[in-house]
């Protein structure tokens, strides 16, 4: 059996009165990718944070390699690569003095930062100050500091935020070479499409809540999720038709291209009002994608503010 990276049960995490995290719960193994997704606000940063150990959970239990990050880390014994979000660095100084820099004060050796200058395609570069760098140079330099010290959880806060489609693709070529020796990897983005073929387990947040959680096939299965059936060997206006009686207003089918795409699933009489058009309907049952299920549980929450958060703490000061 895999070891277990993460382990969080019901973890809750206020901001003073605001509560930005509620009962999240989820296992990643050793050597596989978790894509934490949600709209902005929703709460990925902060459960980042607290995997980091920078700040303790409110209630719940949160486990990193069987032990609460928060006390690991003041005890000084956390090893955890972590791009933030935004990544910044001294911009006068050299690619190779930031590296050497951090790698000291983590007590890495000089080899290592040689060995990421040029993995990370920055050797040419690296006598140069970090304001010279392109966005892709800056994201592959905060990249390699975040292997310095060879971690086997790897955290990255929107990772590829304004890079070209090269340097994402790069980015994700070394997560993939990551997680295959072994790393446990959480990614935090926004582009779906580029993540759904390298996750293995996905977590959804919204306001704070766990929407959805799991793989691709287990987050399909959720049994709210609406169904996309395209008929084949079938009349499309005779279907139409029957969409089109009154008693199937409510479910509100739709043509989404050549599927039918239905709430939940397939409604009895509904199914046996088509098989009056046709005797033998095939229905092939269509996939939906990562942003089809992330639009859809999306949906589903109120009306919100991003900040909600930030506006009660600013309030209480
Ligand atoms: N230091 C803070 N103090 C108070 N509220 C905060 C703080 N940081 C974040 N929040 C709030 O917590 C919520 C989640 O924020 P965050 O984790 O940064 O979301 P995400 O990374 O998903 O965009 C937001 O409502 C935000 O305003
Ligand atoms: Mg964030």
């Amino acid at each position: 059996m895999s070891a277990i990276a993460i382990k969080a049960d019901e973890l809750n995490f206020n901001y003073k009165n605001f509560n930005a995290l509620a009962n999240i719960s989820f296992e990643l193994e050793a050597g596989k990718l978790l894509a934490l997704l949600g709209h902005n606000g929703a709460g990925k940063s902060t459960l980042i944070k607290l995997i980091l150990g920078l700040m303790a959970p409110t209630s719940g239990q949160l486990n990193v390699f069987g032990e609460a990050p928060y006390l690991r880390r003041q005890r000084g014994a956390l090893r955890i690569g972590y791009l933030p979000e935004n990544v910044s660095f001294y911009d006068n100084m050299s690619g190779e003095d930031v590296l050497r820099y951090l790698a000291k004060l983590k007590g890495v050796g000089a080899t290592r930062v040689n060995e990421l200058l040029v993995e990370f395609q920055l050797d040419y570069a690296k006598s140069r100050p970090v304001r010279t760098y392109s966005k892709g140079m800056r994201q592959r330099l905060g990249l390699a500091q975040a292997l310095l010290e060879q971690p086997n959880l790897l955290l990255l806060d929107e990772p590829t935020v304004g890079l070209d489609p090269l340097a994402s693709a790069f980015l994700y070529d070394k997560v993939g070479q990551l997680t295959r020796a072994g790393c446990a990897v959480v990614i935090c983005t926004h582009e779906l499409s580029l993540i759904e073929p390298r996750l293995d387990q996905a977590l959804i947040i919204g306001q704070g809540q766990m929407l959805a959680a799991g793989s691709l096939s287990t987050l399909r299965r959720h049994n709210q999720l609406p169904v996309r059936l395209h008929p084949l060997e079938v009349d499309i206006d005779g279907v139409t038709r029957v969409l089109q009686q009154p008693q199937f207003a409510a479910l509100q089918p739709y043509w989404h291209g050549q599927y039918l795409q239905l709430p939940h699933a397939m409604d009895e009489s509904l199914m046996s009002a088509m098989a009056q058009v046709s005797a033998h309907i095939v229905w092939r049952e269509g996939e939906l994608s990562l942003s089809d299920m992330f639009y859809h549980f999306m949906a589903k929450l109120p009306r919100f503010d991003d900040t909600a958060g930030l506006e009660i703490h600013a309030c209480n000061r």
